[in-house]
């Protein structure tokens, strides 16, 4: 497959998922992807469906686009090429910055969503939002994505 990328099942490589940080991209209103670090995930079973929840503050821009914008989001684990784009992403808001010309991130289009997901990822998930609730932390909120797709950089399956 193009990208240098292979289609895996959610649950592969999920130790993977769950050690590293995540860069979770969202669409505004507008169709303007933005980008935040995230730790807090996981992968899991909810209504019979395989889901990321990822927990998102309140105050972020990503909250907004997920709520108002697109109903979709990515996550990917960024490889050591752009490590660095964590710590922009999770420092900046897409309020007032394009964390993805900041950090040089370079996307790729969704293949079953709106949302690209990011180039140079170990692994990528494509999500479509089908529930969300309050966290058991005031301050954030949960959002669960079907995975609809999701992908493994040749890197990690070699
Ligand atoms: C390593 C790291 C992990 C983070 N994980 C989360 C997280 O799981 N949930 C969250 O709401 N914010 C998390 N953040 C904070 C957001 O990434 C940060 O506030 C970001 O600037 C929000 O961007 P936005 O306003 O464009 O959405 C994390 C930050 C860092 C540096």
């Amino acid at each position: 497959m193009s990208n240098n990328r292979k289609e895996i099942d959610p649950y592969d490589y999920i130790e993977y998922f769950k050690r590293n940080t995540g860069l979770m991209v969202s669409m505004d209103k507008n169709g303007k992807p933005n980008v935040m670090a995230l730790d807090w995930k996981t992968i899991e079973e909810f209504q019979g469906n395989i889901v990321i929840r990822a927990q998102v503050a309140y105050t972020r821009y990503t909250y907004e686009c997920l709520t108002e914008g697109v109903n979709e989001f990515s996550v990917n684990i960024p490889s050591d090429k752009i490590y660095d784009a964590i710590d922009i992403a999770g420092s900046y808001s897409g309020r007032n910055v394009d964390k993805f010309k900041k950090a040089g991130i370079q996307t790729i289009p969704g293949i079953n969503i709106k949302v690209p997901t990011i180039k140079d990822s170990l692994l990528s998930y494509e999500c479509q939002i089908i529930h969300s609730s309050k966290s058991n932390m005031s301050s954030h909120h949960y959002f669960y994505g079907i995975i609809v797709i999701a992908f493994a950089s040749n890197k990690l399956i070699k």
